[in-house]
């Protein structure tokens, strides 16, 4: 499937809603358009994802069967793996070569979750239970059985697109679920392309539905239909809690990836080199469009200087382009409206007297490229050191030892925290003390399928990945049998 079957195949698809323009963010050229799915697109799609999970068509499948499909959508991820970083490259402005490295974590998502297939298992318990009409001991088999979720809503944003969309599909593909799946307004095409690869695999017809439109019309029918019973949702913690309120009515089971501000503490006895590259990269890749990234840099008092230097040097070297240029480090914020908004919280600084290290405005160019920003004496107060960016700027604030969880655990989120650190039982005390889903000691931006991811505080609720993640699509019933 070329890129321009991709592009046909958007515009062409059916929606009763407003036309929704595709952006190239390192151009600010049109690339696409099209029709917003619309509700009644959604009710349909809930109506077959609903139809085939009760027909039995997945589900009802036998595990290593659906095992041997899941394998071969990553066979055929591998094989159109130029194809899908093509796809979001162009559409997200990243460089091609970290496209490129997304993809094999994406083909591994079902090679790891095909594992799980066969080892969905319940517990037997031997119980002896109080007889109701007499003191007597009445012998029961009790067991629990792991049941799928029938139609789940999956939703998610435009900074990883297709690894997004394989995060969530894989395990509810695994677990038994049918689904319906809702990328981002801003970067459907590399779903459209997977659609077809999970088709070709074998995925039964009904078992995942595409919706492509906006969070306000599509996104939301999803999250208020009275059939779907889950939403997974990844995105701003704003509209988690919006999803939260929404899901209300059937009360849906909701999972949510959200936002972080997440901090990196640097101590004097860190190995300094490895630790700025490190962090800098850790904020300014994909120019800070990553919920994990470490937006907070505390640094001990003793390599203060260095470590605001040795990150400003590293932001100056960075080449910034699109997709065609060679050698870039980064690219562009994905719209307009996320240029807005990150060049507001840099005015907010500049305004209240924050110091600019390094950048702090928009490249002289077409597209949404915005200088990697250091800033320094920045208030606690301030809402950019409150608030989550997604964009490539940092404030770097010194600490003396005793104050520094206290500080690096201040604020709402809590999705990752980082230190460096050669003291073991300092960095074994922090990997305790910080409040956050993921703590990285002496390493940033590490990931792997096996291993659980989550939000303390107002990053989220649930965890995708690894056991957890497989268990949050399943059910647990419980069978009492008397013998
Ligand atoms: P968003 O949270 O509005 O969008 C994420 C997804 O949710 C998209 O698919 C969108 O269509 C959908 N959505 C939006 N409103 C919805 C609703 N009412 N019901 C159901 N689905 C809905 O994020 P947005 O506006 O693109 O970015 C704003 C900020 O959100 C960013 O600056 C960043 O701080 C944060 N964000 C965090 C992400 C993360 O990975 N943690 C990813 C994207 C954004
Ligand atoms: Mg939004």
């Amino acid at each position: 499937m070329t890129m321009q079957n991709v592009l046909n195949e958007l515009r062409d698809r059916p929606g009763t809603g407003e036309v929704i323009p595709i952006i190239n963010p390192a151009t600010e050229e049109q690339i696409a358009e099209f029709k917003d799915c619309g509700p009644e697109a959604v009710n349909e799609a809930v109506a077959r994802a609903k139809q085939a999970f009760e027909a039995g068509v997945w589900a009802g499948l036998p595990a290593r069967e659906r095992a041997k499909i899941m394998w071969r959508i990553a066979d055929l991820i591998d094989e159109h793996a130029d194809e899908l970083a093509r796809i979001d490259s162009l559409n997200t402005g990243m460089p091609l070569v970290q496209a490129t490295l997304g993809l094999s974590n994406c083909a591994e998502f079902f090679r790891y979750h095909a594992g799980w297939c066969t080892k969905i298992n319940g517990n037997a318990f031997d119980i002896k239970t109080a007889g109701i009409a007499s003191d007597a001991w009445v012998d029961m088999h009790t067991y629990t059985r792991k049941e799928p979720y029938s139609v789940v809503g999956l939703i998610f944003p435009w900074n990883g697109p297709i690894f997004n969309a394989c995060a969530k599909l894989a395990p509810a593909l695994a677990a038994g679920c049918s689904m319906v799946v809702k990328p981002a307004e801003e970067t459907p095409l590399s779903a459209l392309l997977l659609m077809r690869l999970i088709t070709q695999a074998g995925v039964p017809e009904g078992v995942v539905n595409l919706l492509t439109g906006y969070g306000h019309t599509a996104g939301a029918a999803i999250t208020a239909h009275p059939d779907v019973e889950k939403v997974a949702f990844t995105g701003s913690t704003e509209i988690g809690k919006e999803i939260v309120h929404a899901a209300a009515g059937n009360l849906k089971k909701v999972a949510l990836e959200l936002g972080g501000k997440s901090p990196v503490l640097i101590y004097d006895d860190a190995d300094l080199r490895k630790a700025i590259v490190t962090a800098a990269m850790g904020i300014f890749v994909h120019s800070g469009q990553g919920c994990v990234c470490g937006s907070r840099i505390f640094a001990q008092r003793g390599v203060y200087e260095q470590v605001v230097e040795g990150i400003a040097a590293v932001a100056n070297k960075m080449k910034l382009g699109s997709p065609d240029e060679d050698g870039c480090a980064s690219g562009p914020l994905i719209s307009a409206k996320q240029l807005t908004r990150v060049l507001g919280y840099i005015d907010e600084g500049k305004s209240g007297g924050v110091e600019i290290i390094t950048g702090g405005y928009r490249l002289d160019r077409k597209g949404y490229f915005v200088h990697p920003t250091v800033l320094t004496n920045v208030d606690p107060g301030m809402r950019l050191y409150q608030e989550e960016i997604f964009g490539p700027v940092v404030t770097i604030t010194p600490f003396d030892d005793d104050e520094a969880i206290a500080m690096a655990n201040d604020t709402t989120y809590g999705l990752a925290a980082a230190a460096w650190t050669n003291d073991l039982s300092r960095a074994h005390r922090l990997g305790k003390r910080l409040h956050a889903g993921t703590v990285s000691i002496n390493c940033q931006l590490v990931f792997d399928h096996a291993v659980p991811f989550g939000g303390y505080k107002q990053s989220g609720w649930g965890y995708e990945h690894g056991h957890e993640g497989i268990a949050s699509y399943l059910k647990t019933k419980s069978v009492w049998a008397q013998i």
